[in-house]
Formats: structure tokens, sequence, C-alpha cells
């Protein structure tokens, strides 16, 4: 058999764009079998779509168990993803999982632990702004030492502009009980991750996360992180949903220059020596240094969806090397994850936090939901996903 056979748990937005690219041939190698959702609209809409060659079933515990399938892909809502995903490795499936990993990094240390007992099977995350040529392009300068040693690390992401209606779209958004998060946990572990795919990850951060700042929810839409590196580098992060029109710009500076990122073009302005050596043996105060500018135009890379479906497929007909092998979905978590704990504490935290402390802080917002009755668990009236990728997913600059 070379095909694998694919199931979808959870088709809204994100699930049934994935599943039309399985069933309309976009991915090679692999075919759609099995979706499981328990909206019953969703479950319909499926039924209509696919026909009977894809079996469309309530309780994913069933696909798991009874579909005959080797592979699924979660697509639910954050909390549920490193749950569904070990009981799907412990049913001997490959998984690939929706961002965030999770919510909670501790519960995904479990899920990456029991992925590292079933090795023979695939486990991967949907990180495809890692397919985006730029950011490969920065990753491999930093790494191949053309910056010199990096002082510092500047993203200003605040371009995820979201209405209230987004907010509004579906009872588990936006709050600490439903999602578990605000735009760091939804929109920004694609930005988190870059961060610490370039960067690697900080050993400190400290961070303020505005509630509420911008619309009527009970998480965070307003963020500024500080971070440390054990090399003496720092990191800024800035990001918003309520900023309109938004900036995505990321600039790096090293001891041999700096590269910028924006608009789609990357700009690396290069010194011919260190500036290291030059602040300790120029005699000139202010010496002019000749500095070698190099703009780099990437194409749009509006498929990176489809890319790690097709490259998540190849891992397993081919040991193709996986873009975002699964366990890596803990970085960016933990990087999150220190942001809250930083922001509730009111203080400069280590990186990971204390995951015995994030569980409690962040039980006690959920149980302060419930009691002051802010959930928000109004359900949508209609989940009108129609099977398309939102331009919204992709990189926007
Ligand atoms: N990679 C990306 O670019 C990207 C983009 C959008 C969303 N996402 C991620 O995809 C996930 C889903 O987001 P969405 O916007 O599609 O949400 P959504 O609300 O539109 O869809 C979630 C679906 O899961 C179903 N569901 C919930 N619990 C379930 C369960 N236990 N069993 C089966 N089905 C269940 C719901 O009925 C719904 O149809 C989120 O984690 C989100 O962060 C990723």
């Amino acid at each position: 058999m070379s095909e694998r056979r694919f199931g979808i748990i959870g088709i809204g937005n994100m699930g049934s764009a994935h599943a039309v690219s399985f069933f309309e041939g976009k991915v090679e190698g692999a075919i759609l079998s099995a979706i499981a959702d328990v909206d019953e609209g969703r479950r319909a809409w499926a039924s209509e779509k696919f026909g009977s060659s894809v079996e469309v079933i309530e309780d994913y515990h069933n696909l798991l168990s009874q579909a005959k399938i080797d592979a699924v892909l979660i697509a639910t809502p954050h909390y549920s993803h490193t749950r569904i995903a070990m009981e799907a490795l412990e049913a001997g499936l490959h998984v690939l999982i929706e961002k965030p990993a999770g919510v909670d990094a501790a519960e995904v240390r479990l899920m990456n632990e029991t992925a590292s007992k079933h090795k023979d099977l695939a486990f991967g995350i949907m990180f495809n702004q890692r397919t985006n040529p730029l950011f490969g392009a920065l990753r491999h300068y930093v790494k191949l030492g053309v910056l010199g040693e990096i002082k510092r690390f500047n993203w200003i992401i605040n371009n995820w502009y979201r209405t209230q209606s987004y907010y509004d779209s579906a009872g588990w958004r936006a709050s600490w009980s439903g999602e578990g998060g605000g735009v760091l946990l939804n929109q920004c572990p694609h930005n988190l991750d870059i961060w610490q795919w370039i960067m690697g990850m900080p050993a400190t951060l400290q961070a303020f996360c505005k509630v509420g700042h911008f619309h009527d929810i009970a998480v965070e839409d307003d963020v500024t992180i500080y971070a440390e590196y054990e090399s003496g580098a720092s990191a800024v992060f800035i990001t918003s949903t309520g900023e309109c029109p938004g900036t995505n710009r990321i600039e790096i500076s090293g001891t041999m220059g700096k590269a910028v990122a924006e608009d789609g073009v990357l700009k690396l302005f290069l010194l011919d020596e260190d500036e290291r050596k030059i602040c300790y043996t120029s005699p000139e105060a202010m010496p002019l240094k000749r500095v070698t500018r190099v703009n780099l135009k990437f194409p749009d890379a509006p498929n990176g969806h489809v890319r790690i479906l097709q490259n998540f497929v190849n891992h397993i007909l081919t040991g193709e090397e996986l873009i975002a092998p699964g366990v890596e979905g803990i970085n960016s978590l933990r990087i999150s994850n220190a942001a809250y704990v930083s922001s509730w504490l009111g203080k400069e935290v280590e990186v990971p936090a204390d995951e015995a402390t994030f569980t409690a802080l962040l039980s006690e917002k959920q149980r302060s939901e419930i009691q002051n009755s802010t959930r928000r668990n109004a359900p949508p009236a209609h989940n009108a996903a129609t099977g398309t990728y939102s331009e919204r997913w992709n990189v926007r600059w």
C-alpha cells in the first residue's frame, strides 16, 4: 500500500481546509478516509462534501479505534490536542497536531514523552510558517554566523488584527477555560516558534500581558515580552490583535551587522569587521564603517499548510526530515507559559517557568471565570467553515 489513510478530528475552520486538501488530492500519497466532529452541523457538511468515501463519526474515540486509518490530524480547540494526540499514538497512529501543541507545557511534556515511546510513529505539528522562505533564510544566516554574535532580537508582530465578531465566533475562544489564553496562545504560537527556531530559547523573560485591552474578552490581546539569553543577548517581542494597520518587522543585530525583515524583504547590513573589535581598537570615537547592503526579496508562500501536510506524508513514506517535529511544539508554549506567569506575578521568570506554578495560576483564572460567570460559553450559532485556507493564516507583511 503506497497511500496513507488520514482521519481528521475537528473539522471547523482549520480542519475542514485540511480535509479538502486531502480530498482534492493536493497531498500526494495520502487520502482522506474518516472525519470526527462533535458538532452535528459540521458532520452534515462533511457528509455532503465528501460523500460515502469518507466515514463521518461523532466520537473521536470511535475514529481512533475503528476507522480504517494510518494517521490522524487533530484540529480541535487547543485544550484537547495533547489528550487526543496521546490516545492516537497509543492506538498506533501517526499524529499531526494543529498548533499550539497544547495549553499547559506540563501536559505537552507528557505528550512528548508518549511520542518518544513510539519512535516508529510520525509526530508533527502544523507550524506552516516554518515553510516561509524568508524565515528559513533568516534562520540560515543567523546559524551560519553571518551576523556575528547576536546582540538583540526584536519582533513587532501586531498585524494579527481581529474584531469582536471574531472572538464571538466560537464559544471556546478568548477565555481561560475555553482557550487558555489570548493572542499569545492563538495567533502567536507561529511567531514564538519562529523566534525560538531562529534564536533558540531565552533564559529569562518579563512580560506585560494586557487583558481585554482592545476587545471585550477575558484574556490578553496586547503583549510586550522582554527576554534575555544566557549569551547576554536580549529580545523584545511585541504583539496585539487590536492595532490596524499592524506591523510585521523583525530586526536582529549582531557583532557583524544586522538583518531586517519587513514587507516580505530581508535586508542585510553587513560590516567588514567585528564591531566588538572596532569598539576596542579604533582610535576614533564614532568611526564610519563601510556597510554592505543586500536586499533579498522572497516569493509569497501561500501554501504553507499543504507543504506541512506533504512533508508529514513524505516523512512517513520516505523518511524525509520533518519541517516541524511535534516535540518542538513545547518550545513556543514554554515561552507563552512563562509570559503568563511573569505577567500574573509581575516579575521576571525563568524559561521554562515552573510548571506547577503555571498550572495552579491558570486553574485560579479558570475558577474565577466560572465563579464570576465571565466564562464565554455561548456556542456559535453556526460554524460556517467552508474548507478553504483563510488569508489570515498566512504570513502577512
Ligand atoms: N495552523 C494554522 O494556521 C491555524 C489556523 C487556524 C486555526 N488553527 C488551530 O486549529 C485549531 C482549531 O481551530 P479552528 O479555528 O478550526 O476552530 P473551530 O472552532 O472552527 O473548529 C474546531 C472544531 O473542533 C470540533 N471539536 C471540538 N471538540 C471536539 C472533540 N472532542 N471531538 C471532535 N471534534 C471536536 C468542533 O465542533 C469544531 O468543529 C485550534 O487549535 C487553532 O489554534 C491553526
